[in-house]
């Protein structure tokens, strides 16, 4: 359905070895089939804490395990992601940084993970989260250290790599609260704009799309967001879309009936754009949602429950799709 709308893929995230995933063999059917999932993005596999555990030694091993899953079943793969605030090395938060050696960590990092994963990567995520919801850089230990250089830095770091690869991999960022036409939206314009008069390569956004149920953001304000990406020559994904119940008590036929409706508009947002590509939901089963450990009390977020049933939502997105 999604390859009949013109989109390259519906995915979803995963998050192997080790989580119970692996050895979930309802969870690994439907993964695998590539009629339900034609894309997958590792949860946590790629982060810098799971690839640069020590400074310059590098683990491959959870990352492979998706690049595997993405090949041995035809899926395109989304790698996310290089350079975040969250989910570091303890040797990077605990380091004693200057400007310069602070940047070259980032360097040695973007450019060992993009040349050793290549083009088994469609795009990556360099830069993931670096704003604030009003739209200046948050403090993360780059911003507090380098400045905002650090940011374009990052692109630039990236953009040699992949010339160096010889190969068609695609520069993304990727952020939450970029999804309206609000305030952070409109700062993150005009960074890319300037990014592109300073002849930095990006190539697209990632709009996380984590949504609340009765709270998404309607089709025509998701549709001119996405709109306005597109506009300045980018690709849009939609890379970590769930629509959470904020209370647990909601999960009634009225409920469900909502959260369907919310993804019904939230899909249909990037079918009725061109430069929209795929759509990523950040998991598909309840029982492996990241929602309650990160919301307590809220959930129910994803297209399965946990039992894997398919909810009102699963059969909206076929709808939409
Ligand atoms: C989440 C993972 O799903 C969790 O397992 C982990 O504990 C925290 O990170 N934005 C992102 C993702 O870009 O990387 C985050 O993933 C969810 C929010």
């Amino acid at each position: 359905l999604a390859h009949a709308a013109g989109k390259l893929w519906l995915g979803s995230a995963t998050d192997q070895p080790g989580t119970g995933e692996d050895t979930d063999t309802l969870y690994q059917e439907i993964l695998n089939d590539t009629h339900i999932f034609g894309q997958i993005t590792p949860a946590n596999y790629m982060k810098f804490f799971a690839t640069e555990p020590e400074q310059n030694v590098f683990n491959f091993t959870g990352g492979q395990v998706a690049v595997d899953i993405a090949q041995d079943h035809g899926k395109y793969l989304r790698c996310h992601n290089l350079i975040w605030l969250s989910q570091l090395s303890e040797w990077v938060t605990d380091g004693n940084w200057t400007a310069e050696t602070l940047t070259a960590v980032m360097k040695n990092h973007i450019q060992t993970l993009i040349i050793h994963w290549g083009d088994a990567c469609y795009s990556w995520d360099v830069v993931n989260e670096a704003l604030a919801s009003n739209g200046s850089f948050a403090s993360s230990i780059w911003y507090d250290v380098i400045g905002p250089e650090y940011f374009f830095l990052a692109y630039q770091f990236a953009q040699e790599a992949v010339e160096a690869t010889g190969k068609d991999i695609k520069l993304f960022y990727n952020d939450y609260g970029i999804e309206d036409t609000g305030n952070k939206t409109q700062a993150l314009y005009a960074l890319i704009q300037e990014m592109q008069s300073r002849g930095i390569q990006i190539d697209g956004v990632g709009l996380e799309s984590h949504f609340e149920v009765g709270a998404t953001p309607s089709l025509e304000t998701q549709i001119a967001a996405k709109q306005g990406y597109v506009a300045l020559g980018l690709e849009v994904a939609m890379t970590e879309l769930d629509i959470r119940f904020v209370e647990a008590n909601a999960t009634n036929c009225t409920g469900f009936a909502m959260q369907a409706q919310n993804y019904y508009d939230s899909v249909s947002s990037c079918i009725q754009v061109d430069g929209c590509i795929g759509i990523t939901v950040w998991d598909f089963d309840d029982t492996y949602s990241w929602i309650p450990g990160t919301f307590p009390g809220q959930g129910a977020a994803d297209l399965y429950n946990a039992d894997f049933t398919r909810k009102p939502a699963y059969y909206a997105v076929g709808e939409a799709l």
